[in-house]
């Protein structure tokens, strides 16, 4: 049988610099499903559509060839997209596209695809409520939106996006308000996930927990 590691938790609460880290240390292979929607959103924005054209976009998420790599790559219709899928304008809006119940369908199913057979940790905003409600181990990621803010900032100017320290709390605040009040798949702690507030604590600290459990020191 194979091993579901599920971690759920708001933009910033450092589940993806985690998430990495664990994968390395305990062999499992990564799944961001963050990423798949990124790339419906950044799909959406190759093709001009823009936010009313719902149909289109569903369309869209319907046809889309999304491949993650070993190595971390993240490849849409056959190109590596992996930096332009954190861009600015893909990070306006792709809480409003995952919001679209169809797209979701279609994510949630690429999503139990690419972890089938394989064992694996996946992070998200629906990953212990409804992708893999039965996954082994279920933790909630959280931190102040003050920490997430200062996290996805210095993130940003390592990776050259520009956006001013205003820009990134106006983002996560609008993408905290959206990705909670979805009508499907609502960021939620689920009663069974173990909560972690990561506030002040050091990545390092938050992996050795998290590690603790699932190699059942
Ligand atoms: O983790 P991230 O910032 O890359 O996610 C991008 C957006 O995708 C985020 O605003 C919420 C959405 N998302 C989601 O609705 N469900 C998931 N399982 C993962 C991300």
């Amino acid at each position: 049988m194979s091993k579901v590691v599920a971690i759920d938790g708001p933009a910033g609460s450092g589940k993806g610099t985690v998430t990495s880290i664990i994968a390395k240390k305990c062999n499992l292979v990564t799944i961001d499903t963050g990423a798949t929607y990124r790339c419906i959103a950044l799909a959406a924005l190759k093709k001009g559509l823009t936010l009313n054209d719902k149909k289109e976009i569903i369309e869209l998420s319907n046809n889309v060839n999304i491949e993650f790599t070993e190595d971390g790559k993240v490849y849409l219709d056959g190109d590596d997209v992996t930096s332009d899928i954190r861009s600015k304008e893909v990070t306006k809006i792709v809480s409003q596209i995952s919001s679209i119940v169809e797209v979701r369908a279609n994510m949630v199913a690429l999503q139990r695809k690419m972890a089938e057979g394989k064992d694996v940790i996946m992070e998200g905003r629906d990953i212990t409520t409804v992708v893999f409600p039965n996954a082994d181990y279920k933790f909630y990621l959280d931190a102040s939106l003050e920490e997430r803010a200062n996290r996805r900032h210095k993130q940003n100017q390592e990776k050259g996006i520009e956006m001013t320290y205003e820009e990134v709390v106006d983002n996560i605040k609008k993408r905290d308000y959206n990705d909670m009040h979805k009508e499907v798949g609502s960021l939620m702690r689920a009663e069974d996930a173990i909560y972690i507030d990561s506030t002040n604590k050091t990545i390092d600290e938050v992996v050795e927990e998290i590690v603790k459990v699932i190699e059942g020191e």
